[in-house]
Parts: C-alpha cells; structure tokens; sequence
C-alpha cells in the first residue's frame, strides 16, 4: 500500500475537502450531520481537524473543538473520527487522534472528551489504549436508541486544574465589578443530552 500521509484541514481548499470530509463520515454515522455541523466545527476549529490521505483521496479524518467547559477547564473535545474501511486496523485512527491532541495541548487544553456507542469495541480500544478513562455511561445517548461512553482523557494535574479555576473565579469576580457578566452558551456536544 502507497504511504499515508497526513495533513490539517486547510480553510483555503473548503468546497473539496468539506465534502471528502462528510463523504467519509456520513458513511458511519447512524445519524447524518447536516452541513452546518460540519461548518460549526470547521470554520471555528480547523487548527483541530487532520486528514488522512492516499495518492490525493481522503481516507481518514478527525474532527475536534476546544473551549472552556462550564466555566472550569479548558476541553477538548473530539466530534467525528472516521477512516475508510479497507484502510483501517493499520494505526491511522490513532495518529489523526494523536495530533488532534497535541494541537489541543498547544492550545492549553486541560482534558480531552468524546462520546462513543458503548457497542464500539474499535473506537473504545483506541481511547482506551491512548490513556482516556470512561467518565460515564449514557443511557440511550444516540437516536438509535443505543448507550454511549462518555470518555476522558486528563492532561493535567489537579493541581493545575485548580489554579485554572481559581484564575477563572477571579475572572468572574472583575466582570461582575464592572457589570459585564455574560451567559455562558452550552455547546458541548451536537447532540449532547447530558453531562
Ligand atoms: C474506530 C475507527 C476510527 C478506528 O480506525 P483504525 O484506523 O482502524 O484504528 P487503529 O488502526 O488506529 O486502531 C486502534 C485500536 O483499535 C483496535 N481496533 C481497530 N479495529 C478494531 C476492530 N474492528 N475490533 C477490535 N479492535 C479494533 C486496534 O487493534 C487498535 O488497538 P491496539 O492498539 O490495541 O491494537 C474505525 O474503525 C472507524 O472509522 N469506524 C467507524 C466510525 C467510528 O466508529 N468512529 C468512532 C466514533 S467515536
């Protein structure tokens, strides 16, 4: 088999690689994402998305975001991860997984989640094997009625994480002194029922 190469979603190559990338996803998917997911995704975290190629095709793809969680730490999240089928068991889950993360911890992330069908042997022996602990069970989490696993992969210490939290209260503190606290928006997942 030719060498597989990787590369981040380039914003500049939109129209082509936007549709490689729900091509390759909406194959796997009990339920189909409609373009503004892709959109939210890509136009606000490009940086998070890698893609796996072979000779100029897509054959692999992962799909992240990054933002504070509920106020406290700062969460990466992986959205989508797909590789084709007669390209899969070689690694290459794992290296686009891989990158995602460490693009995630250049940009300060403190934890990284997802949710996968608890059915999922492949993707949960991925995570599993890259250190990601199960944080909780989501009963019929997926319109098909199926459960999912909440995972979690911690990168820093709590003692880290606390001094984050603190910083965060002081944030808080100031904008209420000068009046401009603002609603946090919950966006953690496109089709997150719990947390
Ligand atoms: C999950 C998926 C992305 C894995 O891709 P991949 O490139 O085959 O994964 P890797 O080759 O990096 O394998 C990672 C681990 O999973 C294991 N694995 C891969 N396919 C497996 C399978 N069918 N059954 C059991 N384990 C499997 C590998 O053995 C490896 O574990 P190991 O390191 O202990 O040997 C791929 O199966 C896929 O696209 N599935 C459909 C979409 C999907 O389920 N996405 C995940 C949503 S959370």
């Amino acid at each position: 088999m030719p060498e597989i190469t990787y590369t981040p979603y380039d914003a500049t190559q939109e129209p082509r690689q936007l549709e490689s990338i729900r091509t390759l996803i909406s194959t796997d998917l009990s339920e189909p994402y409609s373009i503004y997911v892709y959109r939210y995704f890509l136009y606000q975290w490009g940086e998070l998305c890698y893609m796996a190629m072979d000779e100029g095709s897509m054959i692999g793809v992962v799909v992240c975001k990054l933002e504070t969680h509920r106020g406290g730490p700062m969460r990466g999240y992986i959205a989508m991860l797909a590789v084709k089928e007669r390209y899969r068991g070689k690694g290459i889950a794992t290296n686009l997984v891989k990158m995602a993360i460490k693009a995630m911890i250049e940009r300060d992330a403190d934890e990284v989640a997802l949710e996968t069908e608890i059915t999922n042997t492949a993707a949960m022996r991925l995570y599993e094997g890259l250190g990601f602990l199960r944080s909780k069970r989501l009963h019929r989490y997926y319109l098909n009625g199926n459960s999912a696993f909440r995972l979690l992969l911690p990168l820093k210490s709590q003692q880290e994480l606390g001094q984050r939290y603190h910083e965060h209260e002081h944030e808080e503190c100031c904008e209420h002194e000068h009046g401009k606290h603002e609603h946090e928006h919950e966006h953690e997942s496109v089709h997150s029922k719990d947390d």
